[in-house]
């Protein structure tokens, strides 16, 4: 591809950070230093008191789950419209994922309906800030808190985005975030917990790290399992984290030119950001208008990349993946307001070192595609 869909921003600093571990006399590649640095800039960044750091932002999520005690008796609330990984940590322990249709602007789950869906068997929340928007977590936590249920704050696409004024992430009993090269920091891969409960934190860490105690390391009081975060990953979180707010600006920057090229176009929809939300940008995805098919959607998908750019149908609705249709019988139809916004939505090229020029290209490939479309597809 000629524009990339994403691609991490990598500088001297952070690749000294990293050559810093090999440098290190005392060889200390794992559970180290630069593992509770990266830990301790978390907490702060996202208005925590603990943080853990693990290998990935399902493996945060799973620990969660576990740790909250959800099991086979159990439903969890949340939403279709998301990476796989948000489901399957309630699959992974056999508890029922029970989903909601989204707010078809926040394209975040609806309070509404999950107030709707609880049922006696109901443990938990699940909510996930999409594409780096903030889900209604004060609208969440009302009926978590009437109906004693846990809060879940998938935030592996938010991190820096605040909502009101408070950090996504630190609104639910946990919140996760995700570090895959895609997102606003990266260390390769890796995720993190983080929480203000104590025993919570403490829990994770301990499964994270194959369920140790403080009995020493062949003391193990837990099932456990190895979800631990090396450190030369951990270092370049460290780095990562410290430019989060240019990071973020310079993502901010990249929205602004889409927003400014785009937002007059009759036929999609772009992304839209409430008034009380400082938004951290993930992904920029738009929308073709209701009137088109996903067929649409995929010749224009088909044209971009014929022009040398990268794009992406994102998100596919989870309660149309193979495997979740079988395993929870569910179909298309179900949940009509993310089948609407999964058909027809693309993510085109976003990254923070992304040039006036590559935007511009992208949004002449882009109007050229939706020029065959046809008038019927107006917004
Ligand atoms: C909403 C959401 N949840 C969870 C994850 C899982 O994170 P990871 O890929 O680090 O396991 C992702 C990853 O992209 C995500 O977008």
């Amino acid at each position: 591809m000629t524009i990339p869909l994403a691609k991490p921003d990598i500088n001297d600093d952070d690749r000294a950070a990293v050559q810093s571990v090999l440098d290190d006399a005392d060889g200390r590649l794992a559970l180290g230093p630069r593992l509770s640095a990266f830990e301790a800039a978390l907490a702060v960044a996202s208005d925590r008191t603990h943080a853990v750091a693990v290998n990935s932002g399902t493996s945060a999520l799973h620990l969660i789950i576990r740790s909250l005690g959800i099991g086979p008796a159990d439903e969890v609330i949340t939403t279709p419209y998301s990476f796989i990984a948000s489901t399957n940590c309630i699959l992974m322990e056999g508890a029922t994922p029970v989903f909601v249709d989204i707010d078809p602007v926040t394209l975040c789950i609806d309070p509404e309906r999950v107030a709707a869906a609880v049922t006696p068997r109901t443990k938990a929340i699940l909510g996930v800030d999409v594409f780096g928007h903030p889900a209604d977590w004060p609208a969440l936590t009302s009926i978590a808190d009437e109906h004693g249920l846990a809060l879940i704050e998938d935030s592996a696409e938010a991190l820096g985005s605040r909502l009101g004024g408070r950090a996504c992430g630190s609104f639910g009993r946990a919140g996760i975030f995700g570090f895959y090269p895609n997102k606003q920091i990266t260390t390769g891969e890796g995720g993190a917990v983080v929480t203000d409960d104590e025993a919570l934190a403490a829990s994770c860490r301990s499964m994270a790290d194959q369920g140790r105690g403080d009995g020493g390391w062949l003391n193990h009081v837990r099932l456990g399992y190895n979800y631990r975060l090396d450190e030369m990953s951990a270092a370049l979180g460290v780095s990562q984290v410290g430019r989060l707010d240019a990071l973020v600006a310079a993502r901010r920057r990249v929205a602004e030119a889409y927003l400014d090229a785009l937002s007059g176009c009759e036929r999609i929809v772009c992304p839209s950001v409430a008034d009380d939300v400082d938004m951290s940008w993930f992904v920029f995805v738009i929308r073709l208008a209701d009137a088109c098919s996903r067929e649409d959607r995929d010749r224009v998908l088909r044209a971009l990349r014929a022009d040398g750019i990268g794009c992406r149908d994102y998100f596919q609705p989870i309660h149309l993946q193979p495997f979740i249709q079988e395993a929870l019988g569910t179909r298309r139809g179900d949940y009509p307001i993310t089948e609407a916004v999964g058909d027809r939505s693309i993510a085109l090229p976003f990254f923070p070192q992304m040039t006036a020029d590559q935007v511009a290209a992208v949004v002449e490939s882009l109007l050229c595609a939706l020029q065959t479309l046809g008038d019927r597809c107006e917004v």
